[in-house]
């Protein structure tokens, strides 16, 4: 746990960056530092790992002011990453990685096999492994960066703009790589940005600071979204905050239809006297094929002879009421289906259930979404913190042919590189 204990940090000059700031940022957890340009973001991230000391205050790390310790020292368990640099260029790529284990006294090739795995562990072509950075994309660049700061495998991580200079695509997955492997590695993470929306999707705790480094308010996403303490907040969160806040709310309150599920097999004559003016047509394996719509029946045969609506469908109980709302937008019918983990149909969402559940959240109910995103890549419960990517409605695409396919589908996309920079080991200040 890394705690702010009055920090305060006044410049030469009589700035003051940093003040009096009182925050805990719990170990194995992700906190984010947002606000805008100049509001001390940079400086109370440097005063956790020595590169500049307060002037004021206590910052203690587990409990131990970390004045009191060398800073080489500190700077071992601190993994560093930051924008645009830091890479050292006349090093090969595995080279940079291996940096901090060969400075701790690793043996060679020990120190390269750990590159070799980080590499690997942050989506990077072991190819890349022999190449300078300038022979990389900025993104891979990024990728690489965070990788040495992994290197010894430090407890905390300390990230200032790291993902700013990319292209949006780019930045995203680099986003979704960060989640998937927080994940794995429960690091102690401080992330600094000055986009909000990165701060929402990656945070477990978001603090949005103040121009003169005084913290504004300190909550988890969907706490901010619902409840900003004061109208600077609510400014910097930006439009369609009731919208955004969706993304972090389970869709398990939403009660699921199972009767307008129906076989292809189905005649039409039983399709006409169901009543309901759209039913969800599933193969024999219970997957999702399309909406028919039972006012446009043919006279005779089963539903498997009709072309069929494209779905939206959501999984259920891994995406968030914003996926569920999103799904039903995508869909002709305006009701969803939700389906499971391994795409079978579980039952329709319809637009009366959706607006029950979104009445609730209106009164201020609602359970938090366990996992809202990281679609696609892989990671499941990643704890009882909900963050995630955006919304993350799997919809089936213009071909009903495809709808089958799309559990599992959506949501992060391929991972590629991009433009941007990096890291120092412990302490190196680009
Ligand atoms: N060495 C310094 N001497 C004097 N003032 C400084 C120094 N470093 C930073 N400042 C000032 O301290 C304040 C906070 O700077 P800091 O770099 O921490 O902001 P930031 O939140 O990281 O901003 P940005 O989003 O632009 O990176 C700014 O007003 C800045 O001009
Ligand atoms: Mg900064």
């Amino acid at each position: 746990m890394i705690t702010f204990n009055g920090v305060t940090k006044r410049y030469a000059d009589g700035t003051v960056a940093v003040d009096d700031l009182n925050l805990e940022v719990p170990t194995g957890e992700m906190t984010v530092f947002v606000g805008p340009s100049g509001c001390g973001k940079t400086t109370s991230l440097r005063m956790i790992n020595r590169m500049i000391d307060p002037s004021g205050g206590q910052l203690l790390l587990d409990g131990v002011d970390v004045t009191t310790i060398d800073p080489p020292t500190l700077r071992r368990g601190i993994g560093y990453v930051i924008q645009q640099a830091g890479l050292f260029p006349h090093r090969k790529i595995v080279d940079n990685v291996a940096t901090v284990p060969l400075l701790l006294g690793w043996d060679r090739k020990k120190a390269r096999a750990r590159a070799m795995e980080l590499l690997e562990r942050v989506g990077l072509d072991p190819k890349m492994a022999g190449r300078y950075p300038f022979q990389l994309s900025g993104g891979q660049q990024q990728r690489v960066g965070v990788a040495r700061a992994l290197a010894a495998d430090p407890p905390v991580l300390l990230m200032d703009e790291p993902f700013s200079a990319v292209d949006p695509i780019v930045r995203t997955s680099l986003q979704d790589e960060l989640l998937r492997l927080q994940a794995e590695l429960n690091k102690t993470i401080v992330f600094v940005t000055h986009d909000i929306d990165e701060a929402m999707k990656l945070g477990d705790r978001v603090a949005v600071l103040r121009v003169g480094g005084r913290l504004a308010q300190l909550d988890d996403p969907a706490t901010l979204l619902a409840r900003p303490a004061d109208d600077f907040v609510r400014e910097f969160l930006g439009r369609d905050r009731g919208i955004r806040r969706l993304s972090f709310i389970s869709d398990e309150g939403v009660g699921l239809r199972t009767d307008l599920l129906v076989p292809a097999s189905t005649d039409v004559a039983s399709a006409r006297a169901s009543g309901e003016e759209w039913l969800a047509v599933v193969d024999e394996r219970e997957r999702p094929l399309g909406w028919v719509a039972t006012g446009h029946l043919p006279a005779s045969g089963t539903l498997a002879d009709l072309e069929l609506a494209p779905y939206g469908t959501y999984v259920s109980g891994r995406d968030s009421l914003r996926g569920a709302l999103d799904a039903t937008l995508l869909s002709p019918s305006g009701n969803a289906v939700a389906v499971d983990g391994s795409g079978r149909a579980v039952g329709v969402a319809t637009r009366r259930s959706l607006n029950e559940a979104l009445t609730e959240v209106a009164a201020g109910a609602g359970s938090p979404a366990k996992s809202p995103g990281v679609t696609g890549s892989g990671v499941t419960g990643t704890g009882a913190s909900a963050k995630g990517p955006d919304v993350t409605a799997t919809d089936a695409g213009p071909s009903v042919k495809d709808a089958g396919d799309t559990s599992g589908a959506g949501g992060a996309g391929a991972t590629t590189g991009g433009t941007g920079g990096t890291a120092g080991p412990g302490g190196v200040d680009g």
